[in-house]
C-alpha cells in the first residue's frame, strides 16, 4: 500500500471500495489490484480546454496517432454494413468486406465530397459518391467512374480509397490514422488481461443516445472520471452510491479505471438505511435489468440480493451462467477508461460504453455517446442494434423514450454543470484547475498522457 492508498484507508475506515466489495465474498485478482503512481501535482491551465491552438495540436499530435473506439462489431456485422465515425472534421467510413473490416477516409477522390454523411450507418453494395457518382467496391477499388474517358490522367488501379487502420477487440472496433502505430492489443496494455473473464462479444448495443454538449471533450469526460461532485450535483444518489470512497486506479499511459459500489451509502450520507431500505431505493443504472424487488435475507446485503437477481435473470433470459462471479462484477460501476476518450463498463447490471469527442472543429463543443449493452438472445435469436437517437445541447436525456429515467436525470444534471464550468473557465482570473490527489487523479493522468503525445514522447 502506498501513501495515497493509506490516506484513503485512513479517511474511510472499513469503508473503502475494497472493504465494501469484499464483504460479500472473495474478489478476482484484477479487482483486488490497486495502482496509484506518483503524479506531478501541477495546476491544469484552462487553455488546454479553450485554446484553438491547443485544440489544433491535439488533432495533429494526439488524435491522428491514437487508437480510438469507433463502433461495435454488431454495427458492421454483414458484408456491406458501414458506419461513419467522425472526429472533429475528420471522418472515416468503416465497412465490413469479404476480407474483414476496412476504414476509408470519408472523402471522394474526385472533388472531395463526403461519400457518406456524418453520423450515418447502414448497408450499401458499394461506396458511391452522391455528387458525380464515382463509385468504389467495398474493398476500396474503383468500380465505376462516369465518363471515365475524360480522365486520361487518372490511373484507375491507383485510385483506391485511402485507408486507416481498423482493429477490434472484445467486440469493440477501433480505428487509427497512424499507419506506424503499435497494434491495438499493445495499445490496450493491461485491458485485455483485466477483461479476460468479461467477454462482451456476445453483447450488443441495445440503446444508443448521442448528445451534443457545451464544452471541450475533456471537460465532458472529466465529469465522468470522478465522483467528487456526486453528493452536490446528484444529491439523490448520495444514499445509495459509494462516491467519495470510490476506488481510482492508474495502470499505464492508456488505461485507468474507477470502481464504484452500488447499494451502499456515500460517506457523506447522514441517513441511516437498513439493507432492505437500500435495496428498495436502489434505482441507479439500467434499472429495468435488475427486475423485481425482493426481501434481503437475514445476514445478506442489498448488494448480494441485487447480484443474485442479475445472475438469475442472465441465466433465465440469455442462458448466461454468472454463478462464479463476485457481487461487484455483477452490479457495480466498473469503469475502464481507454485514453483518450472512451469508457467501458463490463458488469452485466451496468454494461455501458461512454464516448467523448470534439464536435466539429470547435474546442468548446463535444459529442457524448452513451451506449447501453445487452446480451444477444440465446440460440442465435434475432436482435436489432439500437438506432442512434441524437439530441441537441438543449434537449434533455429525460426526453428520450426508453432511457432509464434515473440515469437520464443524472446525465442531465452533469450537462447543466458542464455549461457553468465552461463559462467559468472563460471568466477565470486564476486560469487553471487545482485537482485533488486521489479522486481527481485520473483527470490529471489524461493530461499527463496527452502531454506525452503533444511532446512527441509517444
Ligand atoms: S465529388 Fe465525388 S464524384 Fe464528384
Ligand atoms: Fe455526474
Amino acid at each position: 500500500m502506498n501513501d495515497i492508498q493509506a490516506l484513503v484507508r485512513a479517511h474511510y475506515p472499513d469503508n473503502t471500495w475494497q472493504d465494501i466489495a469484499q464483504r460479500d465474498g472473495a474478489l478476482p485478482e484484477v479487482l483486488k489490484a490497486q495502482s496509484n503512481p506518483d503524479q506531478n501535482l501541477r495546476d491544469i491551465p484552462f487553455d488546454r480546454y479553450t485554446s484553438p491552438d491547443f485544440f489544433n495540436r491535439e488533432i495533429e499530435h494526439m488524435w491522428k496517432r491514437v487508437w480510438q473506439f469507433a463502433c461495435r462489431d454488431e454495427h458492421v456485422a454483414e458484408v456491406g454494413d458501414y458506419y461513419v465515425y467522425d472526429l472533429a472534421r475528420l471522418s472515416i467510413v468503416i465497412v465490413r468486406t469479404e476480407n474483414g473490416l476496412k476504414g476509408y477516409y470519408n472523402s471522394c477522390l474526385h472533388r472531395g465530397t463526403k461519400l457518406k454523411p456524418s453520423g450515418d450507418a447502414g448497408w450499401a453494395p458499394s461506396l458511391r459518391c452522391p455528387y458525380h457518382a464515382w463509385e468504389w467496391n467495398l474493398e476500396g477499388t474503383v468500380k465505376n467512374i462516369p465518363c471515365e474517358w475524360e480522365f486520361p490522367q487518372l490511373d484507375r488501379a491507383k485510385a483506391c480509397l485511402p485507408e486507416v487502420r481498423v482493429e477490434s477487440w472484445n467486440g469493440f472496433v477501433f480505428i487509427n490514422f497512424d499507419k506506424e502505430a503499435p497494434s491495438l492489443l499493445d495499445y490496450l496494455e493491461v485491458l485485455p488481461e483485466h477483461f479476460r473473464n468479461w467477454d462482451l462479444t456476445g453483447w450488443y448495443v441495445h440503446t444508443h443516445v448521442r448528445k451534443h454538449l457545451p464544452g471541450n471533450w475533456k471537460l465532458a469526460q472529466d465529469a465522468f472520471m470522478e465522483a467528487y461532485h456526486t453528493p452536490y450535483v446528484h444529491p439523490e444518489m448520495t444514499h445509495v452510491v459509494g462516491d467519495h470512497n470510490m476506488q481510482h486506479d492508474i495502470f499505464s499511459d492508456h488505461i485507468s479505471r474507477d470502481l464504484c459500489a452500488m447499494a451502499t451509502p456515500s460517506p457523506t450520507s447522514t441517513m441511516e438505511m437498513s439493507q432492505q431500505a437500500l435495496l428498495d431505493s436502489m434505482l441507479v443504472g439500467d434499472g429495468s435489468i435488475v427486475g423485481e424487488r425482493t426481501l434481503v435475507p437475514e445476514g445478506k446485503t442489498a448488494r448480494w440480493v441485487m447480484a443474485e437477481q442479475v445472475k438469475a435473470q442472465m441465466l433465465a433470459d440469455y442462458g448466461l451462467d454468472y454463478s462464479k462471479f463476485s457481487v461487484p462484477e455483477m452490479i457495480d460501476s466498473l469503469k475502464y477508461n481507454v485514453f483518450p476518450n472512451v469508457a467501458f463498463y463490463p458488469a452485466p447490471g451496468l454494461a455501458l460504453i461512454q464516448l467523448f469527442r470534439p464536435d466539429g472543429h470547435d474546442p468548446d463543443k463535444s459529442i457524448f455517446d452513451q451506449m447501453v449493452l445487452r446480451p444477444k438472445p440465446a440460440n442465435n435469436g434475432a436482435f436489432d442494434v439500437g438506432e442512434l437517437i441524437e439530441i441537441g445541447e438543449d434537449e434533455a436525456f429525460a426526453s428520450v423514450e426508453g432511457m432509464d429515467p434515473f440515469l437520464a436525470s443524472v446525465l442531465d444534471q452533469d450537462t447543466d454543470i458542464m455549461r457553468w464550468q465552461r463559462e467559468g473557465m472563460y471568466a477565470s482570473h486564476k486560469g487553471a484547475a487545482t485537482l485533488s490527489i486521489y479522486q481527481e487523479s485520473r483527470l490529471r493522468h489524461v493530461q499527463d498522457t496527452l502531454d506525452k503525445y503533444l511532446e512527441g514522447k509517444k
